[in-house]
């Protein structure tokens, strides 16, 4: 018999050889006959107006074919009606070349489209381009008194607002016998995906497209372009089975995508369409955001009364928002809370999702006024989570579905040494060097929405499995390959995972952490189909063993239906594949958690991080020189992918809180350090000993197959666990992120 389960082996990435070795192709990287190259022109002013825009020196050179611009582009389905996309937030979607109004320093104004790339880039600096400038605000904080509520809209489905107030906040913060305020800020983040942007449209006869997109939703895209330009469905095909990072870039369709598929449309031909660096900061950030935080506690510590508020950024025509406050009372219940998240329009492009959106943010302020509270009431940090455990989520009264967080804290703090720590700030020292512990509480989500999946035993007996998911980098191929294999009983070399393709069965965008638990049952439940169709089968052949089996009574192994009780009683999938006239078996199949009982139970995934800093006392260099972080998320499908999805996180932590930082002139309202030569993100040199340690924890409310999502959760606790160990070595608390070495001198 084969060795199974698959489920819980460290499989090695199926389509790790084919990415190191550069054979993998990217969305900018397919070949096609007399392609054409776009390159995208860009506004330099932050808001106005085109006044002209004259093109005729750029169309003169040889090897250009068109520039498109609002004058001449061609009039397409949307620009009459408004759609938009599956992570599009409540308000105007951005419509490229719509007309001449410049709404952020970076809009595409131009699309050049010419033999080669690099004529089409030469042509875009021949574009002369008049502008009438208008008044702008790019700058958050000085603009607060501008914050109003959010537009409510179908995002926030997975987006919810903050609670309503409950006790009376004021009076218990008055009466608390401890208090902890602060005022946070956070600035904003680009996500620097290592692939950029890209679309290689192929022009397939009259409104007919392939498209290999950069994107985390083959059918988002493919949705987005059938709407936007009026196409059938079933015309329009997207195709993504290499993505190079995107991190909640990709949940949107971006410019290129429609640029490129404007231009095929229109000159009936092969285009693609590359961004550069500069351009992958033009469109969707982390926003910055503003965050005030007062807990009060009991003298036991006892967390009675939370106040957060949040005032992130938007733009002037989309209401982005994101989960910040929420969190606090999801994991410490008061019964005195008064939460807040408003929003300052500003002459920016829309924020968009980047990996723990909003959680990241929120958790930041929540776990640095933990600790504060922690050494106002001289209890230790890890005994004060301890304090305000909760099995209930507060905010909703409802119980997780599961939540090992308490096995987090202790196996964590056991492998870092947190017993080893003189809570007494500045009081640990290396050489010239301060050491600090810090520690911080992770949370993230852990949902699950409806995704279809096809299952086909082939005529050779092999097994292809459909999903039109993407793997944007995450291990989703070989998970789902390992999830089809224990199902199945074949090991996973006989199963191929056919993927990122919108032909192929209902996925929505891969975000959110909820891939796994979204696409992971519909797969199983093919799997499981496919069986019940050969065991069908498997009767029904003359004279069969199995004649008068029940589906319980058999196993599936190596290819052969054995009756379980008695093994030597199996037909193989061989004979009935030749009872079938050879021909491939196949189903279909639709998974989703159970309206009636799903949202019965709050669902969340949950981290403790440990860190140690050194600070240099001459210099205020910080780094961390070790971190541990140990997750419940539900069931690992596969330890080596999910560890590396947490030291990513993680990784991520450390640059966004010690080294990323977006600079805006506001006095220009442009990004000025949209490279990675100065946006700083850290190297091998920055990174030392990393521990992951995932606590057993197993969910069957969320799925059947016991896992939640582990995208997002490594990155979370990461900032304030950091900033934390920074406090503790060096007795400054230190509010704002990014934290460079100025801000300890
Ligand atoms: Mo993630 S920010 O949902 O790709």
């Amino acid at each position: 018999m084969t060795k199974l389960p698959s489920i819980g082996k460290p499989v090695s990435r199926l389509e790790g050889r084919l990415k190191v070795t550069g054979s993998a192709k990217y969305a900018g990287e397919y070949e096609a006959a007399d392609l054409l190259y776009g390159y995208v022109v860009n506004s330099t002013i932050t808001k106005g107006k085109i006044a002209v825009i004259d093109t005729t020196d750029a169309k003169a050179l040889e090897g250009v074919i068109e520039v498109f611009t609002h004058e001449n582009r061609p009039s397409t389905a949307w620009f009459d009606f408004q759609y938009a996309d599956m992570d599009a937030p409540p308000g105007t979607v951005f419509k490229p070349l719509k007309d001449n109004e410049i709404k952020y320093n970076g809009q595409p104004i131009a699309l050049v489209v010419a033999e080669t790339f690099e004529m089409a880039r030469y042509a875009a600096i021949k574009i002369k381009v008049a502008y009438i400038e208008e008044e702008f605000e790019t700058d958050l904080e000085s603009n607060i008194n501008q914050a109003r509520d959010p537009k409510k809209g179908l995002a926030s489905m997975l987006k919810p607002p903050p609670p309503k107030p409950k006790g009376n906040f004021e009076e218990a913060y008055q009466n608390s016998f401890v208090r902890s305020s602060g005022e946070f800020k956070h600035g904003t983040e680009h996500h620097n995906p290592m692939e950029m942007f890209a679309t290689t449209v192929l022009y397939e006869g009259k409104n007919k497209l392939k498209i290999y997109d950069k994107t985390q939703g083959t059918i988002n895209s493919q949705m987005y372009v059938a709407n936007v330009f009026g196409l059938k469905m079933k015309n329009v095909q997207v195709i993504a089975p290499s993505v190079g990072g995107a991190f909640g870039s990709g949940l949107r369709p971006q410019y290129q995508l429609f640029m490129a598929v404007m231009a095929s449309l229109h000159l009936k031909r092969n285009v693609r369409v590359t961004l550069d660096r500069a351009q992958m900061y033009t469109f969707g950030h982390r926003p910055p955001t503003l965050q005030s935080v007062k807990f009060g506690a009991d003298e036991n510590g006892k967390v009675n009364a939370i106040f957060h508020k949040a005032i992130g950024e938007t733009s002037q025509f989309e209401d982005y928002v994101e989960v910040v406050v929420n969190w606090a009372n999801m994991l410490y219940p008061a019964e005195n809370t008064l939460l807040e998240h408003k929003l300052v329009p500003l002459d920016v492009y829309s924020p968009l999702d980047m990996r723990a959106p909003g959680g990241s943010t929120g958790m930041h302020a929540i776990e640095i006024t933990m600790d504060d509270l922690a050494y106002r009431l001289n209890i230790d940090p890890v005994e004060l989570r301890l304090i305000n455990y909760s099995e209930t989520d507060k905010s909703s009264d409802k119980k997780y579905s599961s939540k090992e967080l308490k096995k987090c804290y202790l196996q964590a703090a056991e492998k870092f040494g947190w017993n080893k720590r003189n809570p007494e700030p500045g009081s640990m020292k290396r050489g010239n060097k301060l050491v600090g512990y810090g520690m911080a509480t992770g949370i993230w989500d852990a949902n699950r929405l409806l995704a279809r999946a096809q299952a086909i035993m082939t005529s050779d007996g092999k097994v292809e499995i459909k999903s039109a998911v993407t793997d944007i980098g995450t291990g989703t191929l070989t998970i789902m390959t390992q999830i089809a294999s224990d199902e199945l009983g074949l090991p996973i070399d006989e199963i191929t995972f056919s993927y990122a393709d919108s032909a192929m069965p209902f996925a929505p965008i891969q975000g959110g952490s909820f891939t796994v638990a979204t696409v992971g049952p519909a797969v199983k439940a093919a799997c499981k189909a496919l069986n019940k169709k050969l065991f069908k089968k498997a009767k029904n052949i003359q004279d069969s063993v199995l004649s008068a089996a029940r589906f319980e009574d058999v196993i599936f192994n190596e290819g052969f239906i054995f009756l379980k009780n008695n093994p030597e009683l199996k037909i193989s999938v061989a004979e009935i594949l030749e009872a079938n006239d050879g021909k491939e078996i196949k189903t279909t199949n639709t998974s989703m958690p159970n309206p009636l009982v799903y949202g019965k139970k709050a669902r969340a995934v949950h981290s403790a991080v440990f860190v140690e800093v050194e600070v240099d006392q001459e210099l205020g260099i910080i780094e961390v020189k070790r971190a541990v972080t140990a997750v419940a998320a539900g069931k690992i499908i596969n330890p080596k992918t999910a560890e590396s999805q947490i030291l990513g996180g993680m990784i991520w932590g450390i640059s966004k809180t010690l080294h990323e930082e977006r600079i805006l002139d506001n006095r220009f309202g442009k990004y000025m350090n949209a490279n990675l030569a100065e946006y700083h993100i850290p190297v091998h040199a920055d990174i030392h000993e990393l521990d992951v340690i995932f606590v057993e924890e197993e969910d069957y409310f969320v799925n059947d197959l016991g896992v939640k999502g582990i995208g997002e959760i490594g990155i979370v606790g990461m900032p304030p666990a950091i900033a934390n160990a920074i406090f503790h070595a060096t007795g400054k608390r230190i509010y704002d992120l990014p934290i460079h070495f100025d801000k300890l001198l």
